[in-house]
């Protein structure tokens, strides 16, 4: 089998939050292209998405085939390469998929070779209609069962893979169900990443209550495996600016795959300095691999941290409610984080640096979020 690597999250763009299934291969060229000029590929993007959608059943030799929006893999697996980029599909264990295409059952083999012989380098496997068409019917109201059908599916897949000559990043879906964070790393399995929730939606309830979720789950990952707290949902919907940068710093703090949701094509300039911003990428990307765990809540803020390869700190302050604590500034309890005396820091999103002492007044508007870099006194 090809190595396979995911030493960091992996970063890149997914097709499903902005076009959901009405995606064709124009747009993934487009959004290739994208990601270039934006800036996101020196970002550190790799991974072009082609979520749900672009099946289109089966040839008389059982091998898939895409539908008419991607006439020819290969050539859009091409394109994407020569752009320095890799490309990623997605497929279910079922019958069908989530919304409804072919899924691969009974065609993990078949499958997996044609998204090798295409050029495919990420491959999000999602449960869907294997509950339905396998699980149940084989183990009704037997849980235990289900489960170990679930692992199956999921090993069937990693057999397949492994028999391929690509190295194929393998990404579980099944939105959290199962505790996948305490089997999708066996080596029968070996997910590089796997979903620890249902479906996000650009909606700052549904991001805040994933993040406060993941509270736990950081002893799981590490370097080579993630948790996924699902696709960013930035510059979608109506997240205002505050939103989507609480939004970004709390994946890049849960050291969560960075896979961006938006219309690349067609993005603000606020919304790419967001997704392109280093300083918070590379806390996301730290070698270190250690998921933030939330430190300590007081009222509408929330103070989350994690531990850095260089001996710095990484803490992330959000208001999570919609009290307005620009009228009545709040100050970070050091000693609650095991700091005494004085802090040297960066503020990451507005790149200022400065000494950071007990009971010193910190601004925070609703939704919003400061994050901050502490310096290991070398
Ligand atoms: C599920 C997944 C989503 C997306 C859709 C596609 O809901 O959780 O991320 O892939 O299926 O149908």
């Amino acid at each position: 089998a090809a190595e396979i690597t995911a030493s960091t999250p992996p970063m890149g763009w997914s097709s499903w939050n902005h076009f959901a299934e009405h995606v064709t291969a124009a747009e993934i060229r487009a959004t290739a292209d994208a990601m270039v000029s934006s800036g996101m590929r020196d970002a550190g993007y790799v991974y072009v998405n082609i979520d749900d959608g672009w099946q289109g059943g089966r040839n008389p030799d059982g091998s898939i085939r895409p539908n008419a929006g991607f006439p020819d893999m290969r050539a859009l697996a091409d394109y994407v390469h020569a752009r320095g980029l890799k490309l990623g599909i997605y497929s279910s264990p079922g019958r069908h998929t989530c919304a409804g295409y072919t899924g691969s059952l009974g065609h993990e083999q078949q499958d997996a070779a044609s998204y090798a012989a295409w050029g495919v380098d990420y491959l999000k496997y999602d449960l869907c209609s294997y509950i339905q068409d396998v699980m149940q019917p084989q183990a009704p109201h037997d849980m235990g069962r289900q489960m170990a059908l679930m692992h199956q599916a999921y090993q069937r897949m990693r057999v397949a893979l492994d028999r391929q000559s690509r190295p194929i990043i393998y990404a579980l879906c099944q939105y959290g169900w199962g505790a996948p964070w305490q089997w999708a790393t066996r080596p029968d399995v070996d997910g590089q990443l796997w979903r620890t929730t249902s479906d996000i939606e650009p909606d700052w309830d549904r991001i805040y209550a994933i993040a406060e979720s993941q509270d736990g789950l950081a002893d799981y990952a590490g370097p080579g495996h993630w948790n996924d707290p699902d696709m960013l949902e930035v510059g979608n919907g109506h997240l205002s600016d505050a939103e989507n940068r609480a939004h970004f710093s709390w994946w890049a703090m849960l050291a969560a795959p960075l896979i961006a949701g938006n219309d690349l094509r067609h993005m603000s300039l606020k919304v790419r300095d967001i997704l392109t911003l280093s300083a918070v990428i590379a806390i996301d990307q730290d070698p270190l691999g250690r998921p933030a765990t939330r430190t300590y809540a007081d009222g509408q803020v929330e103070v989350w941290s994690r531990p850095l390869a260089d001996g710095d700190r990484a803490v992330a302050i959000f208001n999570i409610g919609s009290a307005r604590y620009a009228s009545a500034p709040w100050s970070l309890d050091l000693k609650r984080l095991d700091l005494h005396g004085p802090q040297e820091a960066t503020d990451l999103w507005s790149g200022r640096r400065y000494t950071l002492v007990q009971g010193m007044p910190l601004q925070l508007a609703r939704h919003d979020v400061l994050l901050l870099r502490l310096h290991h006194p070398h």
